[in-house]
């Protein structure tokens, strides 16, 4: 794996499935920046989405993932700061997917949607994988 430096960042939905990954980073002694939430009291996802975004966009890191209840907020949340393409993902072909071909620098994964295991082998193969370039690469320009 190519070295990296990820911010992750989740809400009270989130929160548990947060500390695995970190759990799985620390393993692979890939750096990151949790930028909370902190405790399992209720927040706002889109202010996390928003911290760990910057992140990517400013280049202090080179990914992001972020974890909610189902994911879907955080991916909208994350997808309105441009140069940002947040990748909700429930399998691992979408993982894979997400970076050889739409280049995702956000993962976002949802707690209460998929089982644990399933979300850190989406981990582990979303940091894996590195994007296709090519023709991929011209249809990522046109979005931005
Ligand atoms: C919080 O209850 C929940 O709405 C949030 O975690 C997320 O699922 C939003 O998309």
């Amino acid at each position: 794996m190519e070295h990296l430096k990820v911010a992750i960042g989740s809400d009270h939905g989130g929160f548990r499935y947060k500390d695995s990954i970190i759990d799985y980073l620390k393993l692979r002694n890939i750096e990151y920046v949790d930028v909370g939430t902190y405790t399992p009291e209720s927040c706002d996802y889109p202010v996390i989405a928003r911290k760990v975004a910057e992140k990517v966009i400013s280049g202090e890191v080179d990914r992001g993932i972020l974890v909610c209840g189902t994911g879907i907020g955080m991916s909208i949340s994350a997808n309105k700061v441009h140069g940002i393409r947040a990748a909700l993902c429930c399998d691992t072909y979408s993982a894979r997917v997400s970076r050889a071909h739409n280049n995702a620098n956000i993962l976002c994964l949802g707690e209460r949607v998929i089982g644990e295991h399933l979300a850190l082998d989406i981990v582990d193969i979303w940091l894996k994988t590195g994007f296709e370039g090519g023709r991929h690469k011209r249809r990522v320009d046109i979005i931005e």
